[in-house]
């Protein structure tokens, strides 16, 4: 344990050291600064536990990391792989992710898991994080552990961005930021681990470079299709579902087990808070649906970001 305290000494040292260089943001309206770091917005925890995890964080190749940048269906994408996982030991009435919301089944690297020091209790083998591809720790890209990559159209994420910490503004009490200066913010790449677009242009390079390690997934086509891309899922992933199991329906089940309808509906995940941050579980459950922006933005903002959208992505390959 001391070895361990004297770790996260030298972290917070280090940390200070660190962040004391680094360019500061528009904090959305918290009172902490974003920094800076290798390209990518973070707010001070938030990078506290990446360079932790990069210092600690031992990927083993059997691990499934799942990626994704804010507000792009992490939770959802959290819940899939989970019940695919498990789906011979729980079924769609004994999942832990009917009584757990799926943040609190599927831990963050950088948030929960910050602090692994030398043990590193997974359980089941399945870990999230929102950390740019750049910035993840050298262990996962070298092990060969699976990466599984959410992203979404940008319209949408900032919406629900913007309405998720609008939110938790009014919860804690504060000022909630003006919707003008957020989207302007999130234009110039400046929130929770952005700019977006560099985040998914990342991985989504590193899929077309490593396609057996990496699956890039989009949320819009997921919603289109969710249960052929939870075949592909687990495919990706080493366990496909059986012709027995497909005959059984089992990939339809875990689907609606995780759709939004039946999660957003649980006890949970209507009165619940998160274990780790105080959040309320509710807020990770807003609407989701495809193409809600339409509802928050005027067709001049949604005309910029596509046209952001559009100038970034040019050359890539990649839509969104
Ligand atoms: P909206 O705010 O547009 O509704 P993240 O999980 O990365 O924080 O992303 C949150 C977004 O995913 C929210 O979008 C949320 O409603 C949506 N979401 C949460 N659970 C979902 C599910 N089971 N199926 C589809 N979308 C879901």
């Amino acid at each position: 344990i001391s070895t361990e305290k004297e770790n996260g000494d030298l972290l917070s040292k280090s940390f200070q050291d660190i962040i004391s260089t680094l360019p500061k943001g528009n904090p959305w309206g918290f009172p902490d600064h974003f920094l800076q770091y290798h390209g990518f917005w973070h707010s001070s925890v938030f990078l506290q536990g990446i360079l932790s995890a990069q210092q600690q964080f031992q990927a083993q190749p059997a691990d499934i990391i799942l990626c994704s940048a804010p507000k792009t269906g992490t939770t959802w994408l959290k819940s899939l792989t989970y019940a695919t996982i498990t789906r011979t030991s729980y079924d769609d009435s004994t999942s832990p992710l009917l009584s757990k919301m799926p943040h609190d089944v599927v831990p963050f690297m950088e948030l929960d898991h910050a602090h692994f020091s030398t043990h590193r209790d997974l359980g089941i083998p399945v870990l999230a994080t929102h950390m740019p591809y750049s910035a993840l720790p050298k262990s996962v890209t070298d092990s060969g552990c699976k990466i599984v990559y959410i992203c979404r159209d940008p319209k949408d994420s900032f919406v629900s961005l913007y309405l998720f910490v609008s939110k938790h503004q009014k919860s804690e009490n504060m000022q909630t930021f003006n919707l003008d200066e957020a989207f302007e913010q999130f234009c110039r790449g400046v929130c929770w681990y952005g700019p977006y677009w560099d985040h998914v242009l990342e991985f989504w390079k590193a899929s077309l470079e490593h396609p057996d390690k990496i699956l890039f997934l989009k949320y819009e086509e997921m919603s289109d299709d969710t249960i052929l891309y939870v075949k592909r899922l687990a495919e990706f992933i080493g366990c496909p579902f059986s012709s027995e199991e497909e005959e059984k329906g089992v990939p339809e089940k875990i689907v609606k087990m995780c759709s939004f309808e039946n999660l957003s509906n649980l006890e949970v995940n209507k009165n619940g808070k998160h274990r780790v941050r105080g959040m309320e579980n509710a807020n990770y459950f807003r609407k989701g649906k495809v193409g809600d922006w339409e509802n928050w933005l005027t067709p001049e903002m949604a005309a910029r970001l596509d046209q952001i959208t559009m100038q970034k992505l040019s050359g890539s390959g990649l839509t969104l």
